[in-house]
């Protein structure tokens, strides 16, 4: 079991003891789920969840989100039960989630619809999203596969998600379904994004040189239940390029994590 540090700073996600039965069955999905990640002064974190398929990882972000609430057990964001907070949260999910009878424009707007901007203003800052993420060009076509490609649809979802500035962004396996040139691009314009805005990031992957990467903090879980069991503290610098990757530490901390991950699994197995 994972040993949570509590210190002075506040904490901006808690989660305590979330347990998560699904149907009429003994055997919850997550229990007894304990996970602190704490707001460090003008900086946003980059986290990174790291797990088998099925041990709850989509699961814990929809609690984080707010969409959905555990069987048992808290939720907080910033000390407050997650719907109280009052903070901003933006969720991409794990399959394309732009809707296709919008344009890439309206798709983007989407993200601002809520907060009362006016229509002017809202487009203004639709259209420098559009741009961050590589769209510009492409804001009148409408958001559906095949006229514009997956990679493209990932990227409208981002930046609706951006658009409204969240304090918190939780991101379940964004580029998972992405060529690796697509990956590669959609890394980089994450961390500039991230250095931009600086807001908390919890990031789902199956890919340990990605999380190594992006992440300042990893964490793994095991599975049946799901629980968090290793924390891999990434000592990389602040801000990175891809030429890191080159590096004998990056090569280090990819392997440590690996050798945690089969572990892992066999620790999962045995349960
Ligand atoms: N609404 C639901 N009703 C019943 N079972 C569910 C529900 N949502 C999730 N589950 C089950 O809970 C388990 C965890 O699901 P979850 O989607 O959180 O896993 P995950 O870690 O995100 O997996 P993956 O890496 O494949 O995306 C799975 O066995 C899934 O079938
Ligand atoms: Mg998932």
């Amino acid at each position: 079991m994972l040993k949570i540090t509590d210190t002075d700073l506040p904490n901006i996600i808690e989660l305590k003891n979330v347990t998560q039965v699904y149907g009429k069955t003994d055997n919850p999905i997550l229990e007894n789920v304990n996970f602190l990640v704490e707001n460090k002064p003008a900086q946003g974190q980059f986290v990174v969840i790291l797990g088998a398929s099925g041990c709850g990882k989509s699961t814990l972000l929809r609690f984080i989100a707010g969409l959905q609430k555990p069987s048992s057990g808290e939720v907080l964001i910033l000390n407050k039960p997650v719907r109280q907070s009052g903070i901003r949260a933006g969720m991409v999910f794990q399959q394309y989630s732009s809707l296709p009878w919008l344009t890439v424009l309206e798709n983007v707007e989407l993200g601002l619809d809520f907060q009362g901007v006016e229509s002017k203003e809202r487009r203004r800052r639709a259209m420098e999203m559009i741009e961050l993420v590589g769209l510009a060009g492409h804001e009148n076509k409408y958001a559906v596969y095949p006229t514009l490609s997956g990679g493209q649809l990932q990227r409208i979802a981002i930046a609706r998600s951006l658009i409204a500035s969240p304090e918190i962004l939780l991101m379940d396996e964004p580029f998972g379904a992405l060529d690796i040139n697509t990956r590669l691009q959609m890394q980089d314009m994450l961390e500039d994004v991230w250095l931009k805005f600086q807001p908390t990031i919890i990031f789902v992957t199956h890919d340990i040189e990605e999380a190594v990467y992006l992440g300042d903090d990893i964490y793994i879980m095991a599975a049946n239940p799901g629980r968090f069991v290793h924390h891999v503290s990434v000592d990389l610098p602040f801000n990175r390029d891809r030429e890191v990757k080159h590096s004998a530490h990056f090569n280090e901390l990819v392997r440590k994590v690996e050798d945690k991950m089969i572990e892992v699994a066999e620790m999962s197995r045995k349960n």
